[in-house]
């Protein structure tokens, strides 16, 4: 079903958090069916397993493909009748076999104005680089690393004093508007993807109007 969430996590879990509590605060209408880790000491674990929420982890090794492991996981979202991945702080590449059961219905957030920074360490990145704004991006997944129509951008000044460590703490406050906003988005439907755009019908964007960027 589309409104049940299976989110898939790698680490400290702060954008599962944020989700769960935007359902718990009735500001986004789904269930998370299932949080499944790669990694067993991921913080994000016990984060779910407080909210009474279904964990797993499936770990990226001892399979002899990487796509056994999607597919492993696939089986799983599936037996839950999940409808939407959410992925949130999830360290890996993500595959045919779970591309193809979950065609534009695999969100990521990642924290730049992609397709600036893609990767890891996007707020270094961008300081290294002396952006002036950078920020947060929900976006579809696709099988290009931190690529797809993008759902959802917000913007963050860059200060002349940030350090990378700064930049991702009031970037990450965004991000934790942010990814509820879109998955909100995503399940409410009336949207379409042309090319490399996402782009939603007048009726849905005015149930569901997007707040202003940072700032504005
Ligand atoms: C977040 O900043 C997220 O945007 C980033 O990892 C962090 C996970 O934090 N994702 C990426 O960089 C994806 N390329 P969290 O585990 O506390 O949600």
């Amino acid at each position: 079903m589309k409104d049940r969430l299976g989110v898939l996590i790698s680490g400290r879990g702060s954008n599962l958090q944020a989700l769960i509590d935007a359902i718990r605060d009735g500001r986004l209408d789904a269930t998370i069916a299932l949080v499944i880790s790669n990694r067993d000491d991921a913080a994000g674990l016990e984060r779910a397993r407080a909210a009474g929420i279904e964990t797993l982890t499936i770990s990226h090794r001892g399979w002899p493909s990487r796509d056994d492991h999607d597919r492993a996981i696939v089986r799983e979202l599936r037996a839950r009748d999940v409808g939407l991945i959410c992925l949130a702080g999830y360290m890996r590449l993500v595959g045919p076999p779970l591309l193809e059961a979950y065609p534009n219905a695999i969100l990521n957030i990642h924290p730049s104005l992609l397709p600036a920074f893609p990767g890891i360490d996007a707020q270094r990145q961008a300081i290294a680089h002396g952006v002036r704004v950078s920020g947060v991006t929900v976006h579809l997944v696709t099988s290009e690393l931190d690529n797809g129509p993008i759902v959802l951008q917000r913007v963050v000044p860059v200060l002349d004093d940030d350090t990378a460590e700064t930049l991702a703490a009031r970037i990450l406050v965004e991000e934790h508007k942010t990814y509820p906003e879109a998955v909100s988005i995503v399940l409410a439907g009336g949207w379409r993807v042309e090319g490399r755009r996402f782009l939603r019908s007048a009726s849905a964007a005015s149930a569901s109007p997007s707040r202003l960027p940072a700032g504005s």
